[in-house]
């Protein structure tokens, strides 16, 4: 079978399929989980100092599902999830276990923490520090939760901030010799930016996307707009299949701009298909959260075969031969008319040289026939 493992940012991963910061990652149980079925890494929830108030409400997902598929069964005709979730709601205190817990159990599989905190240099280091002594292999930082921190200055509104988001990352890459990747929001109009910002700090990477700020729709029994908690609402974050395609364009956007870049690919993968996708624009991982709520974290399995049986049809022997493979082939829309034009011109040349030579063959054999 193919082999899948890679080394990314000094870090070995077995394969590159890793579980993107949220439910699937959300204690010791679901980590432990997550590497027990074969998963290359795992962004766990994202933490903060135990005295961050975190106050989740319920319901806070909703589900966006085909109509045409309506009698198809489970989470099988969910295209698009919307949650209002917060980060985790246990402080870094219980959190310092389940991280050793990991590694002394998993020490083979790549953890990495997610962090968010507000904008106080002392309050990230903590964080940061704290969290390297408990044995993570990296850091994630969060500047991307697009609903209930950012009215607390935190998450969005960090990653929204170019200057912010290289200050913070800073502040996070001073206090660890581990690798640190920024988590890029996508609600932003030019995503090259906050990226730049991220390395100019000191980031060894960049994660993207997190959820795209969404209402995923109304009730239209109640009339209200859902998830509807005490008959109101508030947009929330979006991801899943449907968002699959602006997550290309913004990984590619960001590659294209800064060919060195490692970054770790985020957004609607369900299968092997999509993973692959991103890895041929330049992901060097590839995160699957909704995926695997939806699915559960044997999922994993069908990244890795699907990989390995794609890698076996191209005669890749390894995924760093095919990473980044299909970016060269983007270019401007003025580009895509003018090779446009240029094949037309060809075809009508290659034509007329065609029916050119036809004529002269005639000729010489009418010569040929008369003489
Ligand atoms: C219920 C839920 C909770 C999430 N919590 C976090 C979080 O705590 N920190 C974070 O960085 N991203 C969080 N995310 C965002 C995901 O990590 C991911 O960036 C996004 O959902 C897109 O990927 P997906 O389509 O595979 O879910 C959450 C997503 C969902 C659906």
């Amino acid at each position: 079978m193919a082999d899948l493992s890679l080394n990314v940012n000094g870090m070995k991963f077995a394969n590159p399929f890793v579980i993107g910061s949220g439910p699937p990652g959300t204690n010791y149980r679901t980590i432990a989980k997550s590497f027990a079925c074969g998963w290359g890494g795992v962004v766990a929830k994202t933490v903060a100092l135990d005295d961050t108030p975190v106050c989740n409400v319920a319901p806070r997902y909703g589900k966006w599902r085909m109509k045409a598929w309506e009698q198809r069964k489970g989470n099988a005709n969910v295209i698009g999830f919307q949650n209002i979730e917060l980060i985790s709601d246990r402080g870094l205190s219980d959190w310092i276990p389940d991280f050793q817990r990991s590694k002394d159990d998993y020490p083979d599989g790549v953890l990495i923490a997610s962090l968010m905190e507000s904008y106080h240099k002392d309050r990230w280091q903590e964080l940061v520090q704290r969290s390297d002594e408990a044995g993570v292999d990296a850091f994630e930082l969060n500047f991307s939760c697009p609903h209930g921190h950012p009215e607390t200055n935190m998450g969005a509104a960090m990653g929204q901030n170019p200057a912010m988001v290289e200050e913070v990352t800073r502040w996070c890459v001073e206090a660890t010799d581990k690798p640190v990747w920024s988590k890029m929001t996508p609600n932003v109009t030019d995503i090259t930016l906050p990226a730049r910002a991220a390395i100019a700090g000191g980031a060894h990477g960049v994660s993207a996307i997190n959820t795209i700020l969404a209402v995923i729709g109304v009730n239209l029994d109640t009339l209200r707009p859902m998830p509807t908690v005490q008959g109101y609402s508030t947009p929330g974050g979006y991801s899943y299949y449907a968002v699959k395609p602006i997550a290309l364009r913004m990984v590619a956007e960001m590659i294209l701009d800064n060919p060195e870049l490692t970054v770790s690919g985020i957004g609607g993968v369900g299968d092997a298909d999509d993973a692959i996708e991103f890895m041929l624009l330049g992901a060097r991982t590839v995160q699957v959260c909704t995926g695997v709520m939806l699915q559960g974290h044997k999922m994993v399995q069908k990244l890795i075969d699907g990989t390995a049986e794609f890698m076996d049809r191209h005669g890749f022997n390894s995924v760093d031969e095919f990473i980044g493979t299909s970016l060269p082939y983007f270019t401007t829309h003025h580009d895509l008319v003018d090779r446009q034009i240029a094949a037309k011109a060809e075809k009508a040349g290659q034509k007329k040289r065609d029916m050119e030579w036809s004529e002269n063959i005639s000729q010489e054999t009418d010569n040929l026939t008369t003489n």
